[in-house]
């Protein structure tokens, strides 16, 4: 499994614990910025990781800001990304089984690191369950492609890999 990593200021050491979590399982991840805790706006970094996992460069992602909630709304907008805000293991679960979330976002000021890893760790090994929740699924993609029509006008921040 490849993971996608990003942060804005608010969810950087967040970030880097996770990061050394990953690190020391062997999972493969990257690291798409933000490299200090400097002030910068958390939906640059949502396009990197999201047009990664979109453009399956990366298996999953996950996000991290001072609430997981800019990282996540940010994400969703980018086609094909399912992010879910999860600051328990019982949704963090769900996210994967019922919703196929590909992105998981974090709050660095909502939760401590130690919750925060056992989501990472729950949410990485649970898997899709298909069956209704892939029809659900599949109605998502629908509504999306309903609304698309602008997928064209990529921002230049997100072909920017680092
Ligand atoms: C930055 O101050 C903060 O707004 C950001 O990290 C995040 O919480 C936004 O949703």
């Amino acid at each position: 499994m490849r993971v996608a990593l990003g942060s804005d200021h608010g969810g950087f050491h967040l970030k880097m614990a996770i990061k050394e979590y990953l690190d020391q399982q062997g999972i493969a991840n990257h690291d798409f910025g933000t490299y200090n805790a400097e002030s910068v706006d958390y939906p640059d970094y949502a396009q990197k990781v999201a047009a990664a996992v979109a453009d399956d460069e990366y298996d999953r992602g996950i996000l991290c800001c001072g609430t997981g909630i800019g990282m996540c709304i940010a994400a969703n907008k980018v086609p094909g990304i399912r992010a879910a805000l999860c600051h328990d293991t019982f949704s963090a679960r769900a996210a994967r089984e019922h919703n196929d979330a590909n992105i998981l976002t974090l709050g660095e000021r909502v939760i401590g690191p130690g919750l925060a890893l056992d989501i990472v760790a729950t949410w990485l090994q649970a898997g899709f369950s298909g069956g209704r929740h892939a029809r659900r699924v599949e109605k998502i993609s629908t509504i999306e492609k309903q609304y698309r029509g602008q997928e064209e006008q990529t921002l230049p921040c997100c072909r920017e890999r680092e």
